[in-house]
């Protein structure tokens, strides 16, 4: 039987940690203040910055949260940035994506003071960890390196294939697992033979969207499988990329959906908040 992944422990670790670096930095005058900017009013949007605050309050940061409305043009929102941006009493700046359509997003990325992000999706960002240089790494794949480190899994020459090709996921993912010395292979809509890959796969590591897509006859035994995905089915139950029950008897390691990467990517949210107090 698997072991599982339990990421709420792990977040809490994480923010319980700090929770005392927060606590030491406050007592040399440094206050934390992540800004976070919704805009429209989807519902997964909205507990996503409720599950931020409670996370914030937890580890003893500020938030601000500006709620936008649908209509909000990209001139409000890029003003809204700069006015952020100049306030030296925010440190971490996030946006909610995606984005309505008539907004542009890689504007919106571009206008955060690369100081003040915390999503770690600013070009700079991004270029520092390419080439290995220190910067905010985007929260998902930190999380889920994180999650392996503390469970134990070596991930030094092992063959690691990423399922999923987008610039929050599956293109950072693939540049830690790299950092890490795995031999990674990122596999997308394109990919042929896309079973035989994955089944290749010491860790596996989907993030494709498509609900409990992933089955044992893609894994292979005693594999590492971390599911990225999060679905909610007809029932209301939450699931993710990969088919749990499938799957579960054959691999070594599993994160379960709720429970597994999600509640890291917050607490690797409040480790750059906390890495920009620093700064
Ligand atoms: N949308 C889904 N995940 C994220 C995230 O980590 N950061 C931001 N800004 N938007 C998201």
């Amino acid at each position: 039987m698997a072991n599982l992944i339990d990421g709420k422990l792990i977040s809490t670790q994480i923010k319980d940690e700090l929770k005392e670096e927060v606590a030491e930095l406050k007592k040399k005058g440094i206050d934390g203040c992540l800004a976070v900017i919704q805009v429209g009013n989807d519902l997964h949007h909205q507990c996503m910055c409720a599950t931020r605050k409670k996370a914030c309050e937890y580890v003893g940061i500020k938030s601000l949260s500006y709620e936008l409305a649908e209509e909000t043009t990209q001139e409000e929102i890029l003003e809204l940035i700069e006015k952020l941006n100049a306030d030296a009493s925010v440190n971490g700046i996030l946006c909610q994506l995606p984005l309505p359509k008539h907004i542009d997003e890689d504007a919106v990325i571009d206008a955060i003071d690369p100081k003040k992000d915390v999503d770690g999706f600013s070009p700079q960002s991004v270029g520092a960890m390419v080439i290995g240089k220190p910067g905010f790494l985007p929260c998902t794949p930190a999380g889920i390196i994180a999650l392996l480190k503390r469970s134990n899994i070596d991930i030094d020459g092992k063959s690691c294939v990423v399922v999923g090709r987008s610039n929050i996921v599956g293109k950072p993912m693939s540049l830690l697992m790299l950092r890490e010395n795995a031999t990674v292979t990122v596999c997308h809509s394109h990919t042929k033979d896309l079973k035989d890959v994955c089944k290749n796969a010491d860790i596996l590591i989907v993030a494709i969207g498509k609900p409990k897509f992933i089955d044992a006859s893609y894994v292979k035994d005693g594999a590492v499988v971390i599911d990225v995905g999060i679905h909610r089915n007809a029932e209301n139950k939450l699931c993710g990329d990969v088919d749990f029950d499938s799957v579960v008897s054959k691999v070594s390691h599993i994160t379960p959906v709720p429970g597994g990467v999600g509640p890291m990517t917050i607490a690797m949210l409040m480790s750059n908040c906390v890495e920009a107090m620093k700064r």
